[in-house]
């Protein structure tokens, strides 16, 4: 199971037009594509991606009551203006992007992405291909692992958990999530309400699916395929992604000479009400934000 977030703000921001075409490029278990999918008429399209094929499979289920208003795709959405081409689109009146993992993914041991639960160092969103995380682990040198977890937020911990990790892994004492999490109990120990694991699971998932790449090619690429007036959302979950989000949407929205191609519907990013909080502990960290083509 997973539970949308955000899903009211996102229909509302989007300003859906019975007949225009909608990608949601991060179709996850399809809540947010059913939402929108039900605003559409018979002339509108929603077109959903995923890496994940399990979560695309779940997705079509849950969709097949809206029949061919929907069609999916298993597509890395840094390939967007690929997957827009193979549909025959020129462009799309509204895109959602909600970032990271989904609960089911995040739940499930085998896929290796939670401290929670003892499973493989796995954590690759489409397992078909690419690195494990314990492949990666094997090729990344100390410096390179202590600055990412630097850029992680892992300031006062980075040298002695990248030396912990590559010791206990080449020791042959690091194979699970179990391993892990039991590794930065040790080294950080346990303060305040955040497990220690935290941000060297989170670290580890964005360099085994290299994250913060894909976001970057998609919002390079994903303004262009707006038709006029469209709308980009984009949720994110930590602040490395939302700074890139807030960053790009500002320099588009900005025109210093000429004219203005795109404006922020968001000046500031929307987050969940308490009740919505209350209700999904996991969308406390969501922030949207929203841009539109004017021009
Ligand atoms: C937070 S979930 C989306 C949940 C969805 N909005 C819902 O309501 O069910 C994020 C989904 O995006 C997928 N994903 C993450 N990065 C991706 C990428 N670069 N390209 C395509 N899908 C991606 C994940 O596999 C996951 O299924």
């Amino acid at each position: 199971m997973h539970t949308s977030v955000l899903l009211n703000e996102t229909i509302e921001f989007l300003n859906i037009k019975p007949d225009g075409f909608y990608v949601d490029g991060t179709l996850g278990l399809g809540g947010h594509a059913e939402a929108i999918a039900k605003k559409l008429g018979p002339h509108g399209r929603l077109l959903g991606l995923d890496v994940d094929h399990q979560n695309l499979a779940a997705a079509e289920r849950r969709l097949q009551p809206l029949g061919n208003l929907t069609r999916t795709r298993q597509v890395n959405f840094r390939g967007l203006q690929g997957a827009l081409a193979a549909e025959g689109w020129k462009g799309a009146d509204g895109m959602l992007f909600d970032l990271g993992v989904a609960s089911s993914q995040l739940e499930d041991p085998a896929r290796g992405l939670s401290f929670q639960a003892d499973g493989p160092l796995d954590m690759r969103l489409d397992p078909s291909t690419g690195k494990t995380a314990l492949q990666v682990l094997h090729t990344v040198r100390e410096r390179e692992l202590e600055e990412a977890l630097r850029e992680f937020g892992e300031e006062r911990n980075a040298k002695r958990l990248s030396r912990s990790i590559l010791f206990e892994l080449s020791a042959g004492r690091l194979k699970t999530t179990g391993e892990l999490a039991r590794l930065c109990e040790r080294v950080v120990g346990r303060h305040g309400k955040t497990h220690p694991a935290t941000r060297v699971f989170l670290m580890l998932r964005c360099m085994v699916n290299d994250e913060m790449g894909a976001l970057d090619d998609l919002l390079a690429a994903a303004p262009a395929c707006l038709n006029l007036r469209g709308r980009l959302a984009i949720i994110s979950f930590h602040s490395l992604e939302d700074r890139r989000v807030k960053e790009k949407f500002r320099s588009l929205a900005k025109s210093p000479s000429g004219e203005k191609r795109f404006s922020l519907v968001t000046k500031k990013p929307i987050g969940p009400s308490s009740d919505e909080m209350r209700e999904n502990p996991r969308s406390r960290s969501a922030k949207m934000r929203v841009l539109e083509r004017v021009a």
